[in-house]
């Protein structure tokens, strides 16, 4: 029996690079070894963007194109929307009853996005309770692991925690406690050297034209002190170069390095090999994408049949909840 792994992305736009080097990949690699479990988690989406909900709309079905364009592969995992699987609702309900409020109240990601987000109003149940539906979807699968980055580490241990409570009060291994599968974040910037992100208006999408891609990757910062060809500069100053680690082999990387500290190579050719590599590795995503993005009926089917599935699954664990919690005739 393979383990199996649940998670889920919120549909709130588009994704990067960021996402695909840190999140996607990952994901792909995992469909080998696992019995995955992906889902698009539009009802967390809600708890930050419930006064624009539009963006839920028109991010999901985007979202489920782009994993498929990437490769995850609806005949090894499962990929569904979460608010198909209106057990997750019911469950996030009952694990609420056996939650202490203070353990919610002292989540550190809870503390800071909700600083961050000032404008959002994020002081509202539904966002407070953020961790107890994230419990939810991943106790409801019996996860053995879940892909996470380092952010949503608290969220995790909240789930072992809630899963414990519920096992001690109701029965033993009823709940599994699950382990995380930690991505490392990727050290790229976006294009302005901070931090690749929506709201820095900043990142390459995994989704770029072919002439946007040469547009974007044009602009992008490279070492300062090279401000004229014949300046000499060097890749670990380069905004670039990080992405140069993943997408150019290393042969190439290695004209670059040399190229690069004895100024016999000038930013503009170093950023065609980019454009190049980048090239070499998007195509064939962009080739599905394009697919899917003509045969929307077949993205209808995946995640109607990901649905069926993971709703057996799921009402399997929820008639053994309701008969502990006394819910069942
Ligand atoms: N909180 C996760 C994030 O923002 C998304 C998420 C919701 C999730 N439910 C999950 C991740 C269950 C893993 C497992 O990235």
């Amino acid at each position: 029996m393979k383990e199996r792994i649940v998670s889920g992305i919120r549909p709130t736009g588009a994704l990067h690079l960021g996402h695909y080097l840190g999140v996607l990949k990952q994901w792909v690699e995992l469909q080998k070894k696992y019995d995955c479990f992906y889902f698009i988690a539009d009802w967390h989406a809600l708890t930050s963007e419930y006064k624009n909900p539009s963006i839920i709309k028109t991010s999901v079905k985007d979202m489920v194109i782009t994993w498929l364009g990437v490769g995850i592969d609806p005949e090894k995992s499962t990929i569904f929307r979460q608010s198909d699987i209106k057990e997750h609702a019911e469950f996030f309900l009952l694990l609420s009853m056996i939650t202490p409020l203070s353990w919610l109240e002292r989540n550190p990601t809870y503390k800071e996005l909700k600083d961050e987000l000032k404008e959002k109003d994020l002081g509202t149940f539904g966002f407070l309770g953020y961790p107890v539906l994230q419990a939810a979807d991943i106790v409801m699968y019996h996860a053995d692991r879940v892909p996470i980055g380092e952010d949503q580490l608290p969220h995790l241990e909240l789930t072992r925690e809630i899963a414990r409570r519920f096992n001690f009060l109701y029965g033993d291994k009823l709940l599994k406690e699950p382990k995380e599968i930690l991505a490392e974040a990727p050290k790229v910037a976006g294009l302005d050297g901070r931090k690749m992100s929506k709201s820095y208006n900043n990142a390459i999408w995994i989704e770029e034209s072919p002439a946007s891609l040469k547009e974007k990757v044009s602009q992008m910062l490279t070492d300062t002190k090279r401000k004229t060809k014949k300046d000499k500069g060097d890749p670990k100053d380069c905004n670039l170069y990080p992405l140069h680690i993943y997408f150019t082999d290393e042969e190439q990387r290695k004209d670059i390095q040399h190229g690069c500290k004895t100024a016999s190579m000038g930013c503009v050719e170093c950023k065609k090999i980019l454009v190049a590599s980048l090239e070499k590795e998007l195509i064939p995503v962009w080739d599905r994408i394009k697919y899917f993005k003509t045969h929307t009926k077949d993205v209808d089917d995946i995640l109607d049949k990901g649905a069926t599935y993971a709703r057996k699954q799921a009402e399997e664990t929820m008639q053994k909840v309701r008969s502990v919690l006394c819910l069942s005739k």
